[in-house]
């Protein structure tokens, strides 16, 4: 195997983990950020993020001398043969993505070059992004450097991050010209997971092309719990039975009270707009995203429908991040929702096994519990948001012993309608 030297530009949750990755099979990586605090912080070992088997590959790798910290994007670029760039690409207010930190480093790295370069697009960008990079970097390099651009989209799930990047379904690779190829497999060469080599258009265009479509799988499921309801049926059942069918799949079939993070909804709006700019406008998803909209909509007339008032009402909720196994609540409908009913002047107690220490940043007034068991305590309801798994292990009787009355609105169909109601729980979830 190569040992390949390589450089993440921008230690967020793309590059810090991806970095992580590429050092734990084998390769020589440094990871730049601007921001020196965070890079001290890493430096000593210490992750910003809560991310399942990041923490001992880092440090594993730290160890060995195989991964290493920068604030300086000329170090990382003298030092590496592959240099990726993984900055944000955030949201502006008309759904757009803001491109002003790729181009920034793009300019840097262009600036830093002194020999051939391979420098790889991975953070989620509009289709012909890596044109517009390219013509940067040929406009700020020295006159006679070759560099490749290549675009290498990720597909890592929070949550399960690692797990995503060592057994990934496939990987994207899109070149303009043959030459980075080699190099760009050897990279990926002890993983086994299929490699598709594309045009650059074609790889930025996979990855809105993919999230959408989950996101649309989502939403569509969501719609079919509307029907579910008001007609009787089991929106579980019915998941499950066109699940089978392997031309849909069961993955992303879960109704809820809708998706959310840092990428579904900001690569959904930004797929709407680059669709516009070229021309089409990709009405499917406007409404893929209405729905995503009225479904916690939906939810929150649901307990109002129950409880009837919510001034002077205690809501216990379970689960703050915007899915399980990550302390991110960025865009999360758990957040969404306790902002929803705190307007409706209900007070709020709250649980989250990882993300208390962020919602506390978002959420105002509202009573965070350690003791997930004892969220219930004085409340009129109990409010499932996320679907940690660990909430399946909730005392339920002396969740109903501590309350008024036992009433749950299950967010995420946890548990058993029939086994709620028996041990004497009104019980509501989404679309059962
Ligand atoms: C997603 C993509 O899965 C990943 O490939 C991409 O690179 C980044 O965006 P992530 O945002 O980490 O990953 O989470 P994901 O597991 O996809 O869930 C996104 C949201 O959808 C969550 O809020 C989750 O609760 C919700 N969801 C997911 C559902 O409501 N129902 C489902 O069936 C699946």
């Amino acid at each position: 195997m190569k040992s390949i030297r390589i450089a993440m530009i921008g230690s967020g949750y793309v590059g810090l983990t991806t970095g992580a990755c590429f050092a734990e099979i084998g390769h020589q990586v440094v990871c730049v950020d601007n921001d020196e605090a965070k890079a001290a912080m890493l430096q000593e070992g210490k992750i910003p993020i809560y991310e399942p088997g990041l923490e001992s590959i880092v440090h594993r790798n730290a160890a060995k001398g195989r991964l290493s910290f920068s604030t300086s994007i000329k170090e990382g670029v003298e030092k590496a043969q592959v240099v990726f760039i993984t900055v944000p690409t955030p949201p502006q207010p008309d759904g757009s993505v803001d491109m002003s930190f790729i181009e920034k480093v793009a300019r840097e790295i262009a600036c830093s070059m002194t020999e051939y370069k391979i420098v790889v697009d991975k953070s989620t960008v509009p289709v012909k992004t890596g044109e517009k990079v390219a013509e940067t970097i040929r406009r700020y390099a020295k006159a006679r450097v070759e560099f490749d651009v290549v675009s290498n989209p990720e597909f890592l799930r929070e949550g399960s991050a690692v797990e995503d990047l060592l057994h990934p379904d496939r990987i994207v690779i899109g070149v303009q010209s043959p030459r980075p190829v080699q190099m760009m497999k050897d990279i990926y060469a002890p993983i086994e997971a299929p490699i598709i080599v594309t045009d650059i258009n074609s790889a930025e265009l996979i990855k809105h092309a993919a999230n959408s479509f989950l996101a649309l799988k989502i939403s569509y499921i969501n719609a079919v719990s509307v029907i579910c309801e008001a007609s009787g049926a089991n929106v579980e059942e019915v998941a499950r039975g066109i699940g089978m069918d392997r031309r849909i799949g069961r993955h992303f079939l879960n109704a809820g009270i809708g998706f959310g993070g840092s990428c579904f909804p900001k690569d959904l709006s930004a797929f709407i707009k680059i669709a516009e700019q070229l021309g089409y406008d990709f009405a499917m998803l406007r409404e893929v995203r209405k729905i995503n909209q009225s479904q916690l909509e939906r939810f929150v007339r649901k307990i109002e429908e129950t409880l009837w008032v919510l001034r002077e009402k205690r809501i216990g909720v379970l689960g703050l991040a915007f899915k399980p196994n990550t302390d991110d609540v960025r865009m999360s409908p758990a957040i969404e929702l306790c902002r929803r009913l705190q307007a409706r002047g209900a007070t709020l107690r709250a649980h989250d096994p990882k993300a208390m220490e962020k919602a506390k940043r978002e959420l105002k007034n509202v009573e965070f519990v350690e003791d997930m068991n004892a969220v219930a305590e004085g409340c009129d309801a109990l409010v499932v948001a996320t679907d940690w798994p660990e909430f399946k292990k909730l005392d339920l009787a002396r969740a109903r012993a501590a309350m008024t009355h036992p009433i749950m609105f299950d967010g995420r169909n946890l548990f058993d309608p029939k086994e709620m109601e028996r041990m004497g729980w009104i019980y509501k979830s989404v679309g059962r």
